[in-house]
């Protein structure tokens, strides 16, 4: 299952797509941090922090932070576990793992959620932070998931979620497809940022549904299968592997 269908405007298959992202991001990284800081009005290592603590990130677990790009999951994360050394960080974007590998001593590879470089069985905990929409298919992405974590492991995805009903939608449009990509624009001056901001809101306008996305999990073999949706708009997507 695609998480959205190609958007043809920026690349012309979902075969392009990979490359298309990673040149986004790499051209971004570094103005992620800032934009993310105040877009989402300072609370995203709070955030962070407490979803991964209500979800039961505890010290001793192996970590794996799919998409770290930055760190900010991982850095978070660090908090929570007492230090770095069980963290490990995979991202395709050399430009955002440069940026991470300043802000903590976890272990770095680059790669895609559809191959995890990793043996079966490794982990105690696999986190996945707004980047749902960027894998070329969820169900590669979540076999991988599957097949990295150890039986009894628990999975945690962060996602921004379109609402359903008109008017918070048409907020959410107004904010995240307009004003967010001018300002980021007028406060970083950089035109690659805010085409980072642009795609941002596109793909949550056309990312597949919360129900398409729990369907994948059980799909993949997890169980414990659910969402938690904070202001209805900031999705947990957890499970465990039996
Ligand atoms: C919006 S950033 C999220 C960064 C971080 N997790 C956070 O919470 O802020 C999305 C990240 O997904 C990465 N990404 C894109 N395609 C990916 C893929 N196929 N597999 C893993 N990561 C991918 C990008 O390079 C980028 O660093």
């Amino acid at each position: 299952m695609l998480p959205h269908p190609p958007l043809a405007e920026h690349y012309a298959s979902t075969e392009a797509k990979p490359a298309y992202v990673n040149q986004l991001f790499d051209a971004g990284a570094k103005h992620y941090d800032g934009v993310v800081d105040w877009g989402f009005l300072r609370s995203g290592s709070f955030y962070r922090r407490w979803a991964l603590k209500r979800h039961g990130l505890a010290p001793g677990q192996r970590l794996l932070d799919v998409a770290c790009g930055t760190g900010l999951v991982a850095t978070a994360a660090a908090k929570l576990l007492g230090s770095a050394d069980t963290i490990t960080c995979l991202d395709p974007s050399a430009g955002m793992l440069e940026v991470a590998k300043k802000k903590l001593p976890a272990t770095f590879v680059q790669g895609r959620a559809e191959a995890l470089p990793f043996p079966t069985d490794s982990f105690d905990f696999l986190t996945m932070g707004y980047a749902l929409r960027h894998v070329t298919t969820l169900d590669e992405a979540f076999a991988e998931y599957h097949r990295v974590l150890k039986p009894g492991g628990r999975l945690l995805i962060l996602e921004v979620t379109k609402p359903a009903r008109p008017l918070p939608a048409w907020l959410f449009k107004l904010y995240f497809g307009k004003i967010y990509p001018g300002l980021t624009r007028l406060f970083t001056g950089s035109r690659e940022a805010r085409e980072m901001m642009v795609y941002f809101w596109e793909t949550m306008d056309a990312c597949v549904p919360p129900e398409a996305v729990l369907e994948a999990l059980r799909n993949a073999g997890f169980a414990d299968v659910k969402r938690t949706a904070m202001l209805g708009l900031f999705s947990e997507y957890s499970a465990r592997k039996p």
